[in-house]
C-alpha cells in the first residue's frame, strides 16, 4: 500500500472512497438518547453531503460503526464513508487507529483499490493523529489467506491521508513517516508468523532476518548447531536436537554513529518454528497453530527493521533463538539434565516447556554481548491466556524503571499488556531435587509466572522485561480493523520501549 499525506480540502479530492470520522456529542447515558452527530471535518461541502442521512438517527457514531453514501452531492469522491469514533471528547488516537483500519477493511472486499481518509480537524494532535491513521490503515491491509489458489489480491493500492490546513505540517509528516515504518514492520513480522512450519524452518527464518538486515543496513549473523556447541548453549541445543532441521541463532546488531556506550538494549525472541511438544507431545487438536510459536522471534525481527529506519541513538542487539521442537530417537526426554550456557543445570520435566530453554541461553548470550537492558518476547505459556484471556498480553519486570519505560511505550503503541508478578516466593515452583532448577512448576497454578521465574534465573540483576504473548499472537476471528491470523503484537511496543532509551 502506497500512502501519501496531502494538505488538500477533501471535497476537491477525487477518490473511489473518502472516509471521514464522526462523534456523538450527546453525553446522556440514557439508552435511547438521540445522538447529536458531528463530522470531524471543517468543510461545509462534506457536512452538507452527509447532513440528511445523519439527521435520520440511523447512524449513532458508535466506535467503528460505518455508514456509506454513494455519489455524495458536491464531492468529487465516488463514495463517502462515515466512521464512528464514539462519544465526543472520549476518542483517543488508539480509537482513531482502529477506525482508520475499519475504513480500509470496509473498502477491501468491495473492490475498492484506492481511498482517501480525512484526518479529524479537531481533538487530536497532528503527529499522533497522522501516526494513528497511517498505522491503522497499513495494519488493516494485511490478510493471511496467502495460499488460497482462488485468492483475490484485495490489497489497497493507494491511500491518501488528507490533513487539515490547521495541522502542524512537520508533526503530521513525522507522524505519517513513523507510522508507515512501524506498521510495515509489524506486517513484516506477521508475514513471517503466517508461514507454516514446512515453509518457515529455523534456517529460513535466519535467511529472512539476514535479507531484511541487508535491506535496512544493519548487521546480521546467522549461526547453526556448531556455534551452539561452541557457546555451550546446552538448553537451546536440547530443544533442537530432536529435529532434522538445524537450529538458527540469529544475531542482529544496530549500532548508529554517535550512540553512547550505554545503555545497550538486548531484544531476545523465542523462535520455535514448530512446537509439537517433543516427547511430551501435544494433543492433535489445534496443534497446527503451533506454527506461530516463533511470533516472539518475528516480533524482534520486525522491531529491528523499524529501529533501523527510525534511527534512535542507542545500540540494540537482538537475538532470536530458532529451533523446531520435535519428537524423535534423538529428542531429549523428560528427566534429562541439560547444562545451560550460564552453567546452571536444568532437569527437563516436560519437553513441551521448550521456549524457556531456548530463551535461557538467548538471554545469557545477550548479556555476554553487552546488553544492559533486556526485553524478551515469547509465545511462552497457555497459562497466560487462561489468566488474561485474549485482550491483554502478559508483561513481567524485575525492574521498576524498565517497567515505567514500557508503560510509556504502551501509551504510544496502544497495545494492551497487563503486568504479572515475578517474586521470589514463586521460586519454589522450579526447585529440582537433582539439578539447580527444573523446567516446569511443581503445580499447574500460576504457570505463566513459573515460566517467568525460570527466565529470571538467567538475567540475574540486569533490568529485564518478559512479554508472554501466547494468548495474543494469533487472532481467531476477524475484527473490523484487523484480519484474523497473526496479530504482530509487541512490535510497536518494543520499538517505542527502545526509542525511550534514546531520549
Ligand atoms: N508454545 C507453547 C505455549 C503456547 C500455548 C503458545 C498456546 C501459544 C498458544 C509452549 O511451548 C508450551 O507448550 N507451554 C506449555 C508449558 C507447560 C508444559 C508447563 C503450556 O503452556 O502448556
Ligand atoms: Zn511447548
Ligand atoms: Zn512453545
Amino acid at each position: 500500500m502506497k500512502t501519501e499525506l496531502v494538505f488538500t480540502p477533501s471535497a476537491a479530492v477525487s477518490s473511489e472512497l473518502l472516509a471521514v470520522f464522526a462523534v456523538d456529542n450527546n453525553t446522556s447515558k440514557e439508552k435511547d438518547a438521540k445522538p447529536e452527530l458531528t463530522l470531524l471535518i471543517s468543510e461545509e461541502a462534506v457536512k452538507k453531503a452527509a447532513a440528511f442521512v445523519l439527521s435520520t438517527g440511523e447512524f449513532k457514531a458508535e466506535a467503528n460503526e460505518t455508514l456509506l453514501l454513494h455519489s455524495p452531492e458536491g464531492l468529487k469522491a465516488a463514495r463517502l464513508l462515515v466512521i464512528g469514533l464514539g462519544k465526543a471528547g472520549k476518542a483517543t488516537p488508539h480509537d482513531l487507529r482502529k477506525a482508520a483500519g475499519t475504513a480500509v477493511r470496509f473498502a477491501k472486499p468491495r473492490g475498492i483499490r484506492s481511498l482517501a481518509i480525512a484526518a479529524p480537524a479537531t481533538s487530536f494532535d497532528a503527529k499522533l493523529a497522522l501516526r494513528a491513521i497511517t498505522e491503522g490503515a497499513i495494519v488493516a491491509d494485511f490478510d493471511s489467506d496467502t495460499y488460497r489458489t482462488d485468492r483475490k489480491d484485495r490489497s489497497i493500492q493507494s491511500l491518501t491521508i488528507l490533513a487539515p490546513e490547521s495541522f502542524d505540517k512537520t508533526g503530521a509528516e513525522n507522524g505519517h513517516r513513523e507510522g508507515a515504518i512501524i506498521a510495515e514492520s509489524q506486517n513484516f513480522a506477521r508475514t513471517l508468523i503466517n508461514e507454516p512450519g514446512n515453509r518457515m524452518t529455523p534456517t529460513i527464518l535466519g535467511s529472512k532476518a539476514a535479507e531484511m538486515a541487508k535491506e535496512v543496513g544493519i548487521q546480521c549473523e546467522v549461526y547453526g548447531a556448531d556455534k551452539l556447541h561452541e557457546l555451550k548453549m546446552g538448553a537451546f541445543w536440547s530443544v533442537s536436537q530432536g529435529s532434522e532441521e538445524p537450529p538458527a541463532l540469529i544475531v542482529m546488531t544496530y549500532e548508529p554513529e554517535g550512540a553512547p556506550a550505554g545503555p545497550v538494549i538486548g531484544l531476545v525472541g523465542k523462535g520455535i518454528t514448530f512446537d509439537t511438544g517433543g516427547i511430551s507431545i501435544k494433543p492433535a487438536d489445534g496443534m497446527e497453530k503451533m506454527k506461530y510459536d516463533m511470533a516472539g522471534g518475528a516480533a524482534m525481527i520486525g522491531a529491528m527493521r523499524a529501529i533501523a529506519q527510525l534511527k534512535p541513538k542507542v545500540k540494540v542487539i537482538s537475538i532470536v533463538c530458532a529451533a523446531e521442537n520435535m519428537p524423535s530417537g534423538k529428542a531429549q526426554k523428560p528427566g534429562d539434565i541439560q547444562i545451560a550456557m550460564s552453567g546452571k543445570s536444568i532437569e527437563i520435566i516436560n519437553t513441551d516447556a521448550e521456549g524457556r530453554l531456548v530463551l535461557a541461553d538467548g538471554l545469557h548470550y545477550a548479556r555476554q554481548l553487552g546488553a544492559t537492558h533486556l526485553i524478551d518476547a515469547a509465545t511462552l505459556t497457555g497459562a497466560v491466556a487462561v489468566a488474561l484471556g485474549q485482550i491483554n498480553a502478559g508483561v513481567f519486570a524485575n525492574n521498576e524503571e524498565a517497567f515505567q519505560h514500557f508503560s510509556k511505550a504502551l501509551e504510544i503503541s496502544g497495545e494492551k499488556f497487563w503486568r504479572l508478578p515475578v517474586e521470589d516466593e514463586y521460586r519454589d515452583q522450579i526447585r529440582s531435587s537433582i539439578a539447580d532448577i527444573q523446567n516446569t512448576g511443581l503445580t499447574r497454578y500460576g504457570g505463566a509466572i513459573t515460566a517467568a521465574m525460570f527466565l529470571k534465573e538467567f538475567v540475574e540483576d540486569t533490568p529485564w522485561l518478559h512479554l508472554d504473548i501466547a494468548g495474543m499472537a494469533w487472532l481467531d476471528s476477524d475484527k473490523s480493523w484487523i484480519a484474523r491470523g497473526p496479530s504482530g503484537i509487541a512490535v510497536r511496543s518494543i520499538v517505542e520501549w527502545v526509542r525511550s532509551y534514546a531520549e
